[in-house]
């Protein structure tokens, strides 16, 4: 029988901190490595992951991509999960940054259909300052999952780790307050700024150095 799919937002309410494209790197890896089925739904009104997806499968008719998108608004995904999410063994949700009041709401409500958050920081003060913000958002729908007798997996990591000092500070703050931080970091590489549906960025070798011991941690802490 078709189990309920693992649904996991890579969230944070700043924009620009790798939400979209740590998205793309753990589903396929997901596909390639683990033979999960895998679905991004990009709920970003930009849809920079379902345009990428458009584009990438023109240039290779042929091929077929590790994973799927779908585009859809935030009001949408949860009838569409009834329908279509025991299709999937992992369900990605791609969301926005959060700018808008009204739009945010709904940004939100998204959250509280994930079994696991993973919060992307970039180690400035001001993603810091924002990241402490989605932490209250994140506390909020914790609790709701609760009261729902459900779990909510959250934990954060320094996603294009450098060497420097605001990474570890950033880190260290962010433990202090009751973030649960990953033991491994992204690194900021030129592989990881253009991710291929057609290839997880485990079948190079930089990205084997580089990120498959945080694809590891991913895959032990949220359970996939
Ligand atoms: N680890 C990394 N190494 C190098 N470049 C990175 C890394 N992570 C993200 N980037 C780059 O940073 C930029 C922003 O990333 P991305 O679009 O994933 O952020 P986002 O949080 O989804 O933004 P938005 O809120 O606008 O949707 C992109 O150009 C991406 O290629
Ligand atoms: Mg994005």
């Amino acid at each position: 029988m078709a189990k309920d799919p693992k649904i996991i937002s890579v969230a944070n309410s700043k924009g620009g901190v790798g939400k979209s494209v740590v998205t793309l790197l753990l589903a396929t890896s997901l596909a390639q490595e683990k033979g999960k089925k895998v679905l991004v739904i990009d709920c970003d009104s930009q849809a920079s992951i379902q345009e990428m997806y458009e584009q990438e499968k023109e240039l290779y008719p042929d091929k077929t991509p590790l994973i799927e998108v779908e585009a859809l608004s935030p009001r949408r995904v949860q009838t569409f999960m009834k329908r279509f999410g025991a299709d999937y063994d992992v369900i990605f949700i791609d969301i926005p940054r959060m700018t808008d009041q009204k739009q945010d709401s709904a940004t939100v409500m998204l959250l509280y259909n994930c079994d696991g958050l993973l919060i992307p920081v970039i180690g400035s003060e001001v993603d810091i300052l924002s990241t402490q913000e989605f932490m209250a958002i994140a506390k909020e729908a914790e609790a709701f999952k609760q009261e729902m007798k459900e779990h909510l997996t959250v934990y954060g990591f320094i996603n294009r780790r450098n060497q420097r000092k605001s990474n570890e500070l950033a880190e260290q703050l962010l433990r202090k307050q009751g973030l649960k931080m990953f033991n491994h970091s992204i690194p900021d590489l030129k592989i990881f700024t253009t991710p291929s549906i057609f290839k997880s960025p485990l079948s190079v070798a930089e990205g084997q150095r580089r990120f498959k011991d945080f694809f590891d941690e991913f895959c032990r802490k949220f359970k996939v």
